[in-house]
């Protein structure tokens, strides 16, 4: 079937009509004209791949990774477009996202475009943690999109040198559900590997707690532990959130969802001794604690944020860091509850930090800064970093 492709779409597709029937069309941009084939067919719409382009966008080029296309490797999703239209592509979901579900007024969306994230190689070259599923040979690769077959790349041009470098794709991994590769600040990479049924990964050489730096604070975390995947993100966004909150001399501060404690240390290092910041992580591996510890205004607890904020009384600020399923009403109630100054929510998922944003507002909370930043260039994904203040 021939269509032409209307607007970009939440998942890295576009949206094209036909007859009445909705088509979300992988590997097309706006107001191309594409031969599509259909990939899963829903009661009310259907999912399709452009596997013939008729009329290209302007905004199209070749894949830089041969890797890319219709039936190929799902890891990217824009491969096909210029690193300039991808972040315009990301800003209409941003903004479609916030307005339609966030309920945000669109004025205060005004001149908020996708920022690209400095790196030499611009869009290509910079994931420092990479997995790679394992098929039942042994042989290492990425998944198709939506699929479990396995494309055998020989290697991904998004990650940086150091991992394209490794022989990890050479390797036999037999017995392995998957393998990856953690490029940190550290000498050596570290190379861990998960059991089939299983997601938890087992360290199998280089160092087992790595180090990332960022200004003068060096974090030690478990090689399985969370970290932006973009050499720039972390920096940018740590001094972006400082930006938005502006922390005073003796104020109190929560970092929820805290990992290693980015944020929590910037924090710390603000509000002077007489402030006090608490961050919140699940996860042993990010020993937050441990890299707090040069802090003495700062501390750490181990467990679940929904868990513990509510316990923990008023706050003048907080970051909340949630992972791409958002924070949820549960912890928004807390906040409204402890009522800080400023909230500063970092955000992976623009959907749910447009729910989480709706459910802001009934306590009292709106927007009254944002920036977005291409963390993840070639991938459908971008990250949100958004002021919330009270209402008056
Ligand atoms: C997006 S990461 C942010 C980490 C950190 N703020 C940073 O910038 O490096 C989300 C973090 O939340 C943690 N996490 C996920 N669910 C959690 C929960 N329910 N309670 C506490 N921490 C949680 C994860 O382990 C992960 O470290």
């Amino acid at each position: 079937m021939i269509v032409t492709v209307g607007d970009v779409a939440a998942g890295g597709h576009c949206v094209a009509r036909v007859d009445g029937e909705v088509y979300f069309v992988r590997h097309a941009l706006p107001g191309e004209q594409v031969r599509i084939q259909i990939t899963d067919r829903k009661k009310r719409f259907a999912f399709a791949d452009a596997v013939e382009i008729l009329e290209p966008s302007p905004d199209r080029v070749e894949p830089p990774c041969p890797w890319a296309g219709p039936g190929r490797c799902g890891g990217c999703d824009f491969q096909h477009a210029t690193p300039e239209a991808q972040r315009r592509l990301k800003s209409k979901v941003l903004f479609d996202q916030l307005t339609r579900i966030g309920g945000i007024d669109p004025a205060r969306l005004e001149g908020v475009e996708v920022e690209a994230l400095p790196w030499p190689e611009g869009a290509l070259g910079w994931r420092t943690r990479m997995q790679y599923a394992v098929d039942e040979t042994g042989r290492p690769g990425l998944r198709e999109h939506k699929s479990h077959d396995l494309v055998h790349i020989d290697w991904c041009r998004i990650a940086t040198e150091r991992i394209r470098e490794a022989d990890v794709l050479t390797q036999d991994w037999d017995g392995m559900g998957a393998v990856g590769v953690v490029d940190a600040d550290d000498e050596q990479l570290a190379v861990y590997t998960q059991l089939r049924r299983t997601a938890r990964p087992h360290h199998k050489n280089g160092p087992k707690l790595v180090h990332q730096t960022v200004g003068d604070t060096r974090f030690e975390i478990g090689f399985d532990a969370f970290w932006q995947v973009h050499p720039a993100a972390a920096p940018t966004f740590l001094a972006t959130a400082l930006e938005f909150l502006q922390p005073r001399e003796g104020e109190s501060a929560w970092d929820l969802y805290a990992g290693a404690g980015l944020f929590a240390s910037g924090l710390a290092a603000a509000v002077g001794e007489s402030g006090r910041v608490v961050a919140v992580e699940n996860a042993p591996a990010s020993r937050t604690a441990a890299n707090l510890a040069a802090f003495k205004n700062a501390g750490a607890i181990e467990g679940d944020v929904a868990a513990i904020t509510p316990d923990l009384g008023s706050v003048d600020l907080v970051v909340l860091d949630p992972p791409r399923s958002g924070a949820g009403p549960e912890v928004v109630v807390a906040l409204g509850e402890a009522r800080p100054r400023a909230i500063c929510y970092v955000a992976c998922d623009a959907g749910a930090l447009a729910r989480d944003a709706s459910d802001l507002a009934i306590e009292g909370y709106e927007p009254t800064r944002i920036r977005a930043f291409d963390a993840f260039p070639m991938t459908q994904h971008f990250e949100t970093i958004v002021l919330f203040e009270p209402v008056d």
